[in-house]
């Protein structure tokens, strides 16, 4: 597992395993728009502050992907401990 921390005010969610950060946020009151669920749409493309991004989705270039500035918190996970997101 690992822990997303929002950039606005420094909240933090452990995402478990079989666990989306779209699900965990939700439930802890912080919607992010969401289309297909997949990783093909791009509709909830996020900027990612600090951490690594482990990206399972197909929307994104192989760039962006070594960029690691952007995810989809759909279906995406994180390599390091902690995702700090522009949320
Ligand atoms: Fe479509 Fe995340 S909702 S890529």
């Amino acid at each position: 597992s690992f822990r997303v921390t929002l950039a606005s005010d420094g909240r933090s969610f452990e995402v478990a395993p079989g666990r989306s950060i779209v699900e965990v946020l939700g439930e802890n009151g912080i919607e992010i728009q969401v289309s297909c669920e997949q990783g093909i749409c791009g509709t909830c493309v996020t900027r990612v502050i600090s951490g690594v991004p482990d990206h399972r989705d197909l929307v994104l270039t192989e760039k962006q992907h070594a960029a690691g500035d952007r995810i989809t918190p759909c279906c995406s996970r994180a390599l390091s401990d902690e995702l700090v997101l522009d949320l």
